[in-house]
């Protein structure tokens, strides 16, 4: 029996292709809508392949307001919503400050509109630990205070934080969790779907899998001057599909009612550390690979170091992280040996 029907906005992307799967395996049905900015429509046949269920795939704007409508009219009975839909790249938001703002402020502001017209409940948002900026100690509780952004997109994630708080103090009857996520990595085993950015990655672990198969020459370091053990920077990396999970228990809490409070926050880390240099090491002793890299100089805007207390997330929602980083390196790996199978890259 299906446990409802729930809207994934950025269904196609990197995080949401892996909660969409997560959903469906937990007894969810799954409605999908994406504007295919930084995703293609082939992830759904991915989803499809892993799970046996083709989720429902509309592809629209969240910042188009008539689309929404259309999509709630001709999919009724939508309990949840959980939104990933948004401009994410760091540098470009620098760039761009008003396509950052634009975009991801009017997708949520039309979502939180909506959703008491079409009497949908629950609203999980995507936010980052980001919002802390650099901690004053690690690991870092949903208690710490949150620091001025270093980039517009930060601030839209602190802003997007701001509006739910007050829509749901206004007494709109819904509830919301937000899920600040650490640094979200791997792919699912199956290398069904996996994280496709456009162009030259800047994120970590796409850049790392690219130059193991030889696409980059070489991976650049970012620093090894920063007041840590072994001087290159440390983060939190979270497995993606146990990612996946926490949004399909912090659904699961909304729907069934499990806690009074409209409005909760929970980190979703490992609650461990790890370096640069450590989860390069980590990807070489896990696939056998290696990956020729160099020490450059600092990238503006980093943090030094954060990790999560995800004790929040342990107690209330009953979700741990799961995968080793060990299991996870292989994911990235097997995902970037399977484009290359399928002649993407
Ligand atoms: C960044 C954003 C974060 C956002 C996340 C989404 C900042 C400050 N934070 O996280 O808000 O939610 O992306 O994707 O930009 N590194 C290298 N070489 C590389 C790439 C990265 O050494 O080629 C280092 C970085 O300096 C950093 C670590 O790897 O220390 C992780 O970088 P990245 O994967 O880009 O994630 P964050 O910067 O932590």
């Amino acid at each position: 029996m299906s446990k409802g029907k729930i809207l994934v906005t950025g269904g196609t992307g990197f995080i949401g292709s892996h909660t969409t799967v997560e959903l469906q395996n937990a007894g969810y049905e799954v409605v999908i809508i994406d504007n295919l900015s930084n995703s293609n429509a082939d992830v759904v046949d991915g989803i499809e392949r892993i799970t046996g269920i083709r989720p429902v795939f509309v592809e629209g704007d969240c910042t188009d307001i008539d689309t929404l409508h259309r999509l709630f009219k001709e999919n009724p009975g939508i309990t949840g919503i959980i939104n990933f839909a948004a401009s994410k790249a760091v540098g470009e938001s620098v760039q761009k400050p008003i396509l950052y703002y634009r975009n991801n402020l009017n997708i949520l502001l039309n979502l939180l509109d909506l959703m008491p017209v079409y009497g949908v409940k629950g609203f999980v948002f995507s936010s980052s630990c980001t919002v802390y900026g650099e901690p004053d100690q690690n690991p870092i509780t949903e208690a710490a205070p949150t620091k001025k952004a270093t980039s517009p997109y930060g601030a839209t994630k602190q802003i997007c934080e701001g509006i739910i708080a007050d829509v749901v103090r206004s007494g709109s009857p819904i509830k919301a969790i937000l899920l600040r996520y650490f640094n979200p990595i791997g792919a699912h085993p199956t290398a069904e779907i996996g994280e496709l950015p456009n162009g030259v990655p800047q994120n970590l672990v796409p850049f790392l899998t690219q130059t193991a198969m030889g696409i980059r020459k070489e991976l650049s370091v970012f620093g090894n001057d920063y007041n840590t053990p072994d001087g290159s920077c440390i983060r939190d990396f979270i497995n993606v599909v146990d990612l996946a999970k926490a949004h399909v228990a912090a659904l699961d809490r909304m729907l069934e009612d499990k806690s009074d409070e409209a409005l909760e926050v929970f980190n979703i880390g490992t609650g461990e550390g790890l370096s640069v240099l450590q989860l390069i090491d980590a990807f070489q002793r896990a696939t056998g690979v290696e990956v020729p890299h160099k020490i450059v100089g600092r990238r503006e805007g980093d943090i030094e170091q954060i990790w999560a207390d995800p004790k929040r997330a342990n107690e209330v929602l009953g979700w741990h992280a799961e995968t080793s980083i060990e299991d996870t390196m292989r994911s990235a790996w097997k995902w970037q040996q399977r484009l290359r199978e399928r002649g993407i890259m």
